[in-house]
């Protein structure tokens, strides 16, 4: 940094300080200005910060503050901004500090001196809260017509699986078998509390900051519930000191992502599992997977994996949000600046895992008799040749007893339960009749058994996804 009075690496003072230099007796040195510059990012939400500008001039006109011609001026010269930056003409300037700056200064190089008059009433800190709950508003709505997307391939797949049996597992060993239906369908709850808890985010997401100025609020007769109207927002935000300081909403955002990434990182950790050549229960089409350079015979599942990865990073992205929230003071500190790049990776990282997922689940290939194969290993069936003995009268710690005997003797002769004779099997109870086979020992009468709402039958899974269907219409009505 340099200190002379004229310092050389110093941006010429009609330009940021032209903004707000009145006071200062000199340039800003070139690297602060570059260092504490935030155009680089924040000029992605130049749509919402044109938005809210036009907002606050039509509401300036209203009460009277600005004339209708000002008002008109203003529009046009920022619709035409709008199109210089859409057309890729528009030159961002760091020294301009942010996007708020550009624009304005371009405004006023375009219409004159009623350029200089749309920031009456307004600060960057009301004015950059309220782009922010603009753009993350819209980003909500995107992320949900996605994860719509997502449930309804799930569903789909559901559907046509009702009937696969695959092996069920807990701590990663064979507990007793599943519908891949149902498999999926557990896939679908998660999402529907992840769009559940967006929803409810937005809700608070959607209210006004514009109106508290810098921290106090303005002596001109605003009109904040014309403004909030205009531009979409339930409500204003009632208090001026919390409106341009607390990033809650965003942190908000950044968890519900966060438990979408932590959602979309187990399914992958699932997929990982089930491609492999030890489970081979399902094959992602090569168009999601990519090969080695040095083992021919590789197809890897990059696409879950990567996901499984970046969830990493919208954790982190929470965590940066909430330590730079902590310790502010009350009103609006610069430390707010950094909301911008954990909210912006977070967001983006969240659409594109949804939209990979979205694209290869409907592709998945079950591979059926594999499944079944797995289902018929690891004495999937025990707990219903258990709950057979306790239909017939026995304690069920006795009948717990008495299978795992039955399964010691499977063990050692490497035969499922199906597999022993009956004799072999009424070693252990003379309550085992013939019945057993169809009734206990077979993966349908396992699954059929499972017949009440939430569990595996095929019956009670494909009533289950009606029953989804109807919900996701309520879902995003
Ligand atoms: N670029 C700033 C930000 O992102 C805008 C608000 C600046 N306000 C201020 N008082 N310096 O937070």
């Amino acid at each position: 940094m340099t200190t002379s009075s004229n310092p050389p690496n110093s941006v010429t003072p009609d330009q940021t300080s032209g903004m707000w230099g009145g006071r200062f007796s000199e340039a800003t040195d070139a690297f602060v200005a570059e260092f504490t510059a935030s155009v680089q990012f924040d000029q992605r939400f130049y749509k919402q910060d044109i938005a809210g500008s036009i907002a606050h001039a039509t509401m300036l006109a209203k009460v009277g503050v600005l004339t209708e011609a000002e008002r008109d001026d203003i529009i046009e010269g920022l619709s035409t901004i709008r199109s210089e930056i859409e057309a890729g003409t528009f030159e961002w300037r760091i020294d301009l500090e942010d996007v708020h700056m550009n624009i304005e200064s371009r405004l006023t190089q375009r219409i004159g001196i009623t350029g200089k008059k749309l920031h009456t009433g307004r600060s960057r800190n009301d004015q950059v809260a309220t782009d922010i709950r603009l753009y993350l508003r819209d980003e909500i709505d995107d992320i949900l017509k996605l994860l719509e997307r997502l449930q309804k391939g799930l569903l789909g797949l559901a559907a046509k699986n009702v009937n696969t049996i695959m092996p069920g597992f807990t701590h990663l060993q064979t507990a007793q078998p599943v519908t891949f239906g149902h498999h999926l369908l557990a896939w679908f709850e998660m999402l529907v509390r992840d769009s559940e808890r967006l929803q409810d985010c937005r809700k608070r997401v959607n209210r006004l900051p514009l109106g508290s100025a810098a921290l106090a609020g303005t002596t001109y007769p605003i009109d904040r519930a014309y403004t909030a109207e205009l531009l979409g927002f339930d409500a204003v935000c009632e208090n001026s000191l919390d409106a341009v300081s607390d990033r809650d909403f965003a942190i908000e955002f950044n968890a519900a992502a966060s438990l979408i990434m932590m959602h979309l990182s187990r399914m992958s950790e699932e997929l990982i599992l089930w491609t492999s050549a030890q489970f081979k229960f399902v094959n992602i089409p090569d168009r999601f997977c990519t090969g080695s350079s040095i083992m021919p015979q590789k197809k890897n599942p990059d696409v879950p994996e990567l996901i499984r990865g970046k969830s990493g990073r919208v954790f982190g992205d929470l965590i940066s949000l909430l330590t730079l929230m902590k310790g502010q003071p009350l009103a609006y500190n610069k430390d707010n600046q950094e909301d911008k790049e954990p909210l912006f990776d977070a967001i983006d990282t969240v659409r594109g895992s949804l939209m990979a997922f979205a694209d290869m689940i409907p592709a998945l290939v079950p591979n059926i008799e594999i499944m079944r194969e797995a289902a018929l290993r690891g004495f999937s069936t025990a707990t219903d040749l258990a709950d057979y003995l306790v239909k017939k009268g026995v304690a069920f710690r006795d009948a717990h007893e008495i299978v795992g005997k039955a399964v010691a003797l499977g063990v050692a002769e490497e035969k499922d339960l199906s597999e022993l004779t009956l004799e072999q099997l009424q070693q252990f109870s003379d309550l085992i009749t013939a019945d057993v086979f169809d009734k206990a020992l077979t993966l349908e009468a396992s699954v059929n058994a499972r017949d009440h709402i939430g569990g595996t039958s095929p019956k009670q899974v494909e009533a289950a996804i009606a029953r989804a269907h109807t919900r996701l219409e309520q879902l995003y009505a």
